[in-house]
C-alpha cells in the first residue's frame, strides 16, 4: 500500500507500437486529470506525460487569448510566445478548427520555426462550444513523424481535459 502511494505520480512507460503505446497512456493521462479542476496544472502534466512516452521535440498548449495564440505550458526548448490566427501552422489550425499534419514543415507555406530542428509536426485544436479555445503542438525532429493514429490519439488525450 505503501508503495502505492510512492509510485501515484509516477507513469509507466510501455514501448510498443504508437498505438499500444498510446493506449497504455491514455489512462494513466485521465488519473493525472481526475480530481484536479487546475486548467494550468493539468494541461503540464499532459504534456509532460506526453514528452515522457513519446520523447518528441517539442510538446504544447497555445491558448486562444482575444485575438492571438499565446503560448502555455509546454516542454522543449523555448518557443515563440505568440502566434496570430491563419499564422504559421498553429494559426492555421484556429482558423480552420481542424487537426494539421505536417509531414514536412518545409512544405508548409508560412510555417513558423521556433526550432530549426522540427522537421514534421501535428497540431490538434481544442473545441469547445463551438469555440477554438486552444490548441496542442506537437513537434518531431523526424520528418513525416505523425499520422492518423496520432490525431486520433492526441484528439483524445484533448477530450480529457476540462478547459
Ligand atoms: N511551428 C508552429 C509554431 C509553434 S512552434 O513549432 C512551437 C507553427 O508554424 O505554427
Amino acid at each position: 500500500m505503501f508503495l502505492y502511494f510512492l509510485m501515484a505520480e509516477d507513469l509507466s512507460i510501455v514501448k510498443g507500437t504508437k498505438e499500444e503505446e498510446y493506449q497504455s497512456l491514455l489512462p494513466q493521462v485521465k488519473g493525472l486529470l481526475d480530481g484536479e479542476p487546475d486548467l494550468i496544472a493539468n494541461l503540464a502534466n499532459v504534456v509532460a506525460a506526453l514528452k515522457e512516452q513519446f520523447g518528441w521535440l517539442w510538446i504544447g498548449f497555445y491558448l486562444v487569448k482575444q485575438d492571438e495564440l499565446v503560448l502555455g505550458p509546454f516542454q522543449g526548448p523555448v518557443a515563440c510566445t505568440r502566434i496570430r490566427k491563419g499564422k504559421g501552422v498553429c494559426g492555421t489550425s484556429w482558423a480552420k478548427a481542424e487537426t494539421l499534419i505536417v509531414p514536412d514543415v518545409e512544405q508548409f507555406p508560412g510555417h513558423i520555426a521556433c526550432s530549426s530542428l522540427s522537421k514534421s509536426e501535428i497540431v490538434v485544436p481544442v473545441i469547445r462550444n463551438n469555440e477554438v479555445v486552444a490548441v496542442l503542438d506537437v513537434d518531431s525532429t523526424e520528418l513525416d513523424e505523425f499520422n492518423a493514429t496520432d490525431k486520433q490519439y492526441l484528439e483524445e488525450v484533448i477530450s480529457l481535459i476540462n478547459f
